[in-house]
């Protein structure tokens, strides 16, 4: 029995021993990782931000504060040493302290008064002296110094006195102040004040003469510190803010201390390790973006970047995301939004249907809402509320467009475009149009263009521009002039297109100089060709596209003669909505659609008139207004009609035409002009239906025996066969 006992004892000796052994093997608790929730975070009016703290387990090791509430307001210091805090910052590493000045004041006996005040931080412990303190000096004569720990000089300077009647401007320059910089990586401050032996240097006048009753010395922050006169006559002992920087000061750089996570400091997950500039040692900042303790899990948040509109500013439409934010311009504008009026209109490119103007979706939403209330079911707003629908789908389908075309196109710069054309030099220009002036441009790799500048651009005009780029993205036809380019970096957007070598149609017709004969065959190809490529964009896939300029002055023609039918500029997307609306009338006299200028609505119908007028000029070789004769003939339109009622249009025809052309094939010619002619648009054939006509007239007149077509450079080649054509024409004209 007396066994078991003994046994029991010796068991628990052993587990006791265990246990004592276990504790001992035990690794020293970890620095706190972050302070408990009841940790005080303030002391009066100063923020305490973890690594500091008070009160054990609030603070990482070496950054302990006291709070002592028996000073009002409370009286935070740094524990251990109890120099007492005036602010903390955790972003700049720095923590600032009241330090008192030394002193030395020296009465007529040249008994000495004041004391030193010397300032350690330790080491190891996190601070040090930060080099934004200056040791400074006030007082004359004075020579002010100081040592580290080991009591070797650190840094010092001298301040004489100059006779006040020959002052200087104030500033602490060595005349009653003085300042000298100090090293980093210190952490012990001890100041020594000499005084200035009567008369050494011989210079007494200098040193006594206004000599002032006390000599200071200090470190200071550079940034507070301002020195004025009243420091001069000073006796008292006074205390000034000196900058301690702190950091972690183990282990020595980040790549160390991340290798040990759980001393690790920085401990938001958005933060980063930074080594520190005095001292060894790492502090830890918040990623760009973020901003908060990074020295605790969590700590940094991201910044809201849209609700601080003064520090990131953005006059447009501004959305948050993690670590950063978007400020884009709103709907309808584009440029940059960080910059005010930043954002510009971009109706100038894009929206050429006048669309709503200078809002995002939201805004015009809000605007429809207010609409809705205001004005309640009344149809005749509710037509107006539904076109402005209308026309932001359009416009929202053009900046679609914009976007998939922008890939193809080639964006010149500015300077690009200069070059090409000398500087849009006069002698380069190919013509004037209503809406712009064409230069001839040679651009770095000898391909010849032509380019578009607008005259003056005014809200009407960059539409214009808008609208051409738009419609001749979309079109690919070898009848319509190709657009190449374009430069959107000056304030008048500029096109690119591919050069047209031969002039326009206009000019092949109707120039003097130019009265070479063009034969009927050419004719025809030319109107078939333009016609077809009207009646192409006229049966472009969702949107029409309505030229709203034809004339022959828009009708270029290539290296063989080729039509290209140019200008787009008065051109629309014809709205394949019920609700069409009025514009200002555009296109060019005597080519005008009569219903147009009555009801202001371009048709399909309106280009056919217009290019009746168009088939009139090549088949008689008149211009569309006659500005010499007599009154009743000077509109072509008139002139035509009136001899087709009275059954003399080949009166007016061209000699060559009636020459060349048979008879069926010009009273065909004749007949469709007319019906082009309609008063009534609904009275004139679809475009396609003129084009399919002309078409036919051209396979017609190909099988007439003797006037096969020949380009006119071919002609000179086949000088043999085309000599019996001249001749022929000749006679034709005598
Ligand atoms: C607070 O300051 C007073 C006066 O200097 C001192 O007597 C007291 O011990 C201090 N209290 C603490 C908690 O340090
Ligand atoms: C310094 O010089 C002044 C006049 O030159 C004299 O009155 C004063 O006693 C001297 N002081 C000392 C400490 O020698």
């Amino acid at each position: 029995m007396a066994a078991k006992p003994a046994l029991l004892l010796l068991l628990l000796l052993i587990m006791l021993q265990l246990a004592a052994a276990a504790a001992a093997a035990a690794p020293p608790p970890p620095p706190s990782p972050s302070p408990s929730l009841s940790c005080r975070t303030k002391c009066g009016e100063i923020t305490i931000p973890y690594p500091f703290g008070i009160g054990t387990g609030c603070y990482r090791e070496g950054f302990g504060l006291i709070c002592n509430d028996t000073y009002t307001p409370p009286r935070l210091s740094i524990l251990n040493f109890e120099y007492e805090v005036i602010d903390i910052s955790l972003a700049r590493g720095e923590v600032r302290v009241y330090l008192e000045a030394s002193r030395a004041c020296y009465n007529k006996t040249g008994y000495r008064q004041g004391g030193n005040h010397y300032m350690s931080l330790g080491g190891g412990d996190p601070y040090l002296f930060s080099t934004r303190n200056k040791f400074t000096a006030v007082g004359c004569p004075n020579h002010g110094y100081f040592v580290d720990g080991p009591g070797y000089y650190v840094s010092g300077c001298v301040s004489i006195c100059r006779p006040s009647t020959s002052s200087l401007d104030v500033s602490c320059t060595g005349v009653g102040c003085c300042q000298s910089s100090i090293p980093a990586g210190l952490n012990f401050y001890e100041p020594y004040l000499l005084g200035m032996p009567n008369g050494s240097n011989g210079g007494d006048y200098i040193f006594q003469a206004n000599s002032t009753p006390c000599s200071y010395g200090f470190l200071v922050d550079e940034d507070w510190f301002r020195f004025n006169t009243s420091y001069l006559s000073m006796t008292q002992d006074f205390s000034v803010p000196v900058v301690l920087d702190w950091a972690i000061r183990t282990p020595a750089n980040c790549s160390a201390a991340k290798r040990n996570a759980t001393t690790y400091a920085c401990r938001s997950a958005d933060s980063l390790c930074s080594e520190t500039q005095n001292g060894p040692g790492y502090s830890c900042n918040c990623t760009t973006g973020y901003r908060g303790n990074p020295y605790l899990i969590g700590g940094c948040k991201d910044i809201d970047e849209c609700k601080l509109k003064d520090k990131y500013p953005c006059y447009g439409v501004c959305t948050n995301i993690l670590g950063s934010y978007n400020c884009t311009c709103p709907l309808g504008t584009d440029g940059d939004a960080t910059t005010k009026n930043g954002c510009r209109k971009k109706d100038k490119f894009t929206l050429a249907l006048k669309v709503v103007t200078g809002g995002s979706i939201g805004i015009f939403l809000a605007a429809f809402m207010c609409f809705w209330a205001y004005l309640g079911m009344q149809k005749r707003k509710l037509i107006r509320i539904k076109q402005k629908f209308f026309e932001q789908n359009g416009g929202l389908l053009l900046s679609q467009r914009m976007n998939s075309f922008k890939a193809e196109f080639k964006i010149y710069t500015k300077e690009d475009l200069e070059k090409a054309t000398n500087n849009f030099d006069k002698e380069r220009i190919l013509g004037r149009g209503g809406h712009g002036i064409v230069y001839k441009g040679i651009l770095e790799d000898k391909t010849i263009v032509a380019i578009k500048r607008s005259k003056l651009m005014d809200d009407n005009q960059s539409t214009e521009f808008a609208t051409e780029m738009l419609i001749l993205s979309q079109i690919n036809h070898r009848n319509v002039v190709k657009l190449l380019g374009c430069c959107l970096e000056v304030e008048v957007p500029m096109l690119v297109y591919e050069f047209i070598s031969n002039g326009t149609l206009y000019h092949y017709i109707h120039e003097k100089g130019n009265e070479s004969i063009i034969l009927f065959d050419t004719r025809l190809r030319i109107a078939a060709e333009s016609a077809g490529a009207l009646a192409y964009m006229h049966s472009s896939a969702s949107t029409p596209i309505l030229h709203g300029d034809v004339k022959s002055a828009n009708i270029l023609l290539d290296d063989n003669f080729t039509a290209k039918v140019s200008d787009f500029g008065a051109s629309k997307l014809a709205p394949n909505d019920e609700f069409q609306f009025a514009t200002l009338v555009q296109g060019t006299c005597g080519y005008l659609d009569p219903e147009y200028l009555i009801t202001c609505q371009l048709t399909d119908k309106s280009d056919v008139y217009s290019f009746g007028i168009v088939l009139l000029e090549l088949f008689t070789r008149k211009k569309a207004l006659i500005f010499d004769g007599p009154e009743e003939d000077r509109s072509l339109a008139s002139c035509f009609v009136m001899a087709m009622k009275e059954g003399r249009y080949h009166e007016i025809l061209d000699n060559q035409v009636k020459d060349e052309a048979r008879i069926e094939i010009l009273e065909e010619i004749a007949e469709l002009v007319m019906q082009c002619l309609s008063m009534s648009g609904d009275e004139r054939p679809k475009m396609k239906e003129v084009a399919e006509k002309l078409e036919s007239l051209r396979r017609l007149q190909q099988q007439h025996p003797w006037t096969q077509e020949h380009y006119p450079d071919e002609m000179e080649n086949l000088l043999g066969e085309s000599r019996q054509v001249h001749a022929k024409i000749t006679n034709g004209y005598q």
